[in-house]
Formats: structure tokens, sequence, C-alpha cells
């Protein structure tokens, strides 16, 4: 079966080589991909919301399978467009419909939702610019900090913690009266901000039954000890420690499996990937968001932790049959390190000859290419701000660090910077429970 995968990250990138090791794939092609999805598959120069090209592809070249990545591609409706065409209909397609999409797609809909299905999630107000005065009032009265979202999608850019009034009333009027997000802070979200410690927890399901996949933290600050502006990820860790039975058990019974009656409820259908940010105030999960699609960087560690064929997996998703499913998951840690340009999350440059590829990784050792492009004269070139995830596997976290960090140091450029402190607060979290 030949594979479509939508999508150019280290997300991608891992999704690829797991679905490569499968006996089922024999084609794996990646839209638009990178240098490293190249090594293993074949790039497609087809913009990911270029639906009529992607679908006279995945005609002509026999897909079986389309695999979306990345969540602009489902907001705007590559799933729709696929099941609507007759001559599509016969390729397995794991993502959701728009409708679907729109849990990550509008927060002012995810948190109806939320509220409408009595999942815990932070208290908050959604504001327009014809309730701008309103908004200044409930930041007047509202304690501190408080956190400010643009309604749409602002790849990981809108939301804002504002410490005090001065701050967040700026917030607003940059999305509400300047256009600072474009449409995508049209509408604002205002939120109670929610203390304690963030997990990034996910599902494959159908509507109705799932499978729960492993768990991740992310790291998503510039800066060593969580300081700094946010990014796309700097790191993550899988297992987490404090995600223990008895708390999986509530996200599985005040998250998951009513979010999955509330689909049901909306009459909204969903195949997919299903990721839903959590924050674990003092042992209760509450949701902060959900995504449509898989982590990144948390997809470069949880799926070097999945046994399981990933293509039997998408199966049985599409025959409704995840409720049997045995997902074999090993019991290794997994770290990944995001090796990132200098400057970035601001202004960086790129084109930058990346040394150390061609060498050996050390054993249990997994790198994958996110911002990466090859030259006409065939050198690897630095393409983006997050640049190459590394992952190590170990029998616990500080081992799993250690290699993560031995491959980090083998590749360089100018300029490269990664955080060195990855897992830094699980291990407090153990040092404290021990
Ligand atoms: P989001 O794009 O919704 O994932 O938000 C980005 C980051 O902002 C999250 O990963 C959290 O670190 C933080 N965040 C979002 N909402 C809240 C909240 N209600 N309380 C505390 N932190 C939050
Ligand atoms: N790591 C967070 C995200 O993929 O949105």
């Amino acid at each position: 079966m030949n594979v479509l995968i939508i999508g150019a990250g280290g997300r991608e990138h891992a999704l690829a080589w797991k679905i490569s090791q499968s006996p089922y794939c024999d084609k794996i092609y990646v839209a638009p991909g990178n240098a490293g999805t190249a090594q293993i598959a074949t790039n497609v120069d087809i913009s990911i919301t270029d639906f009529e090209e992607l679908a006279k592809f995945a005609t002509d070249f026999n897909i079986m399978m389309l695999v979306v990545g990345q969540e602009a591609a489902l907001v705007e409706g590559i799933a729709d467009y696929f099941a609507e065409k007759e001559y599509l209909q016969h390729i397995l397609v794991v993502g959701p419909r728009k409708t679907g999409a729109q849990l990550e797609g509008s927060k002012d809909f995810s948190k109806q939702f939320l509220l409408k299905y009595g999942i815990p999630t932070a208290r908050y107000q959604t504001f327009t610019a014809d309730t701008y005065d309103q908004a200044l009032v409930y930041l007047q009265n509202h304690p501190y900090p408080v956190v400010l979202k643009a309604d749409g999608l602002a790849a990981g850019k809108g939301v804002v913690i504002a410490q005090n009034y001065e701050e967040a009333s700026f917030t607003l009027a940059g999305m509400l009266k300047h256009n600072k997000f474009g449409t995508a802070g049209d509408k604002v979200v205002v939120e109670e901000f929610l203390q304690g410690i963030e997990l990034s927890a996910f599902i494959l399901t159908d509507g109705k039954e799932y499978v729960l996949l492993p768990e991740a933290k992310d790291y998503k600050r510039i800066g060593v000890g969580d300081v700094g502006l946010n990014t796309g990820g700097m790191g993550a860790v899988s297992p987490v420690p404090f995600a223990d039975e008895a708390f999986m058990t509530k996200v599985r019974q005040r998250v998951i499996e009513p979010t999955l009656v509330g689909l049901q409820q909306e009459g909204i259908p969903y195949t997919g990937f299903l990721f839903i940010g959590l924050m674990n105030c003092n042992g209760d999960p509450y949701v902060i968001e959900y995504n449509v699609r898989l982590g990144d960087p948390e997809t470069e560690a949880i799926l070097p932790r999945i046994k399981s064929d990933l293509f039997e997996l998408f199966k049985a998703l599409h025959d409704h049959e995840l409720g049997k499913f045995q997902l074999e998951i090993d019991s290794r840690s997994a770290t990944t390190i995001f090796l990132v340009s200098g400057g970035y999350p601001e202004d960086y440059e790129k084109g930058k000859e990346i040394q150390g590829l061609d060498k050996a990784l050390p054993e249990n050792v997994l790198c994958f290419h996110a911002g990466t492009k090859k030259t006409h004269e065939g050198t690897i070139v630095t393409d983006g701000g997050r640049v190459i995830a590394i992952t190590g596997l170990g029998q616990d976290m500080e081992e799993a660090l250690s290699k993560a960090n031995a491959g980090a140091a083998q590749i360089k450029w100018q300029g490269r910077y990664f955080r060195q402190d990855i897992g830094f607060d699980l291990k407090q979290y153990l040092a404290e429970r021990f």
C-alpha cells in the first residue's frame, strides 16, 4: 500500500520513519517533506492546502492512505475534500473533517464544547471588537496572571499570559483592534490562569472507540528553566512520571470519554488523532487545549515507544476496531531535544550548512529532521527555526537524556542552540517524591 503524509516537520519525519517499518507499506510520499523525509520517502512539492493537486497526485500514484500531520490542512478541509469525491473515497484518511478540526481551529468553539460537556477547563469569557469595552472592564476585575488567546490558528503564537492589566489590555488591543493575528484574532478568549504541570495526552479515535497513546510533556519556552518566548517546542519527554494509572484514569473518565460523547451528540464525525493539552492541577486534569493532530516534538518521543505496527493501527481505526486493539508500548523512556537556529523564535538566518549528519549516531539515538533542505550541491542546510530533533531512548529519563544529549552534541551549524535542561521539572518531581 502506498501512503501520503502531509506536512514538513519532525513529526512528519517520525511518522514516515515509523510507517516505513510496516511490512504492509510499499511507498511513502511526503508533501512537502524535508531533507530527512527525502532519505526514507519521496518528497512531493505540493502545498498542504492545494487539495486538488494532492488529490490528483493520490490518484496518479495509487495512494491508499493519507496521514495528515499538519493542522492547517485539516482546518481547511482536506478530509472533507477526500470524503466528498467518489473517486477518492477508497483512500483511508487519518485526520478529522472540518467540523472536528474546529476543536483546534477555534478556541471559542472548543471552550463552548468543554463547558457544554462538563469537561474540566479554565473559566473564560470570549470577546470581539464589538465587546471591546466590556473586555477592558473584565480585565480590570480579573485576577492576574490572566491568559488571552486568539480564537483561530496562530502557529502557537496566539496565547499570551499577561502579568498585569497594562500587558493584558495591550495584548487585547493588538488582537481586536490592530489585527496582530489577522482574522485569528477577531475573537479573543480571556481565561483564568491554571497553576500546575502540563501534559500532552494523545488518542487515536473513530469518534466512538479509541486507543490511548503514550503521553508526553513538551518544553515550549526558548530558555533554560522554562523562561523566555514561546516556541513550537524545544523538547519532549515520554513517559511522564506523574501520569500514573490513577491520573490517567481521571483523564479517561473526566476528559477523553466525555469528549467522545460530546462529538457524538454534536453529530461531529471524527477519524484521527486527538491531542489533549492538559494541566495537572493538584492531581486533577484540566483541558488547556485540543489539537486535532499529533504534537511536535511529542511525536518524536512517543512514536519510538510504540512497538505496534502503525499501519495496522490505522487499519483498525478504519475498521472501527480500535476498542480491541492492543497497543504495544516500549517501557523505556524517550526524550527529544530540538536543535534550533540562533535567534529563533525571533529573527534567524536560514541556509546554514549542517555538520555531523553523516556520522553514525550513538546506539538508541534517532535523528528527525524538521526545518532542513538539500541544496542543488547536495549539502543539507537549515531551512527553519526548529531544525533537527534528536531522540534518545533509555531505561529511565536520565539515560534517555544522556543519549539525546550525546546525539545533539554531534550535529552542529553556525548559531545552533538547544536547551540542555529538558526534563528538569520532572527530575525535580522525582527527587521530591523518592
Ligand atoms: P495553547 O496554544 O492553548 O497550547 O497555549 C500555549 C501555552 O500557554 C500552553 O502550553 C500553556 O503553557 C499556556 N497556557 C494556555 N492556557 C493556559 C491557562 N489557562 N493557564 C496557564 N497556562 C496556560
Ligand atoms: N507541541 C505542541 C504542539 O504540537 O502544538
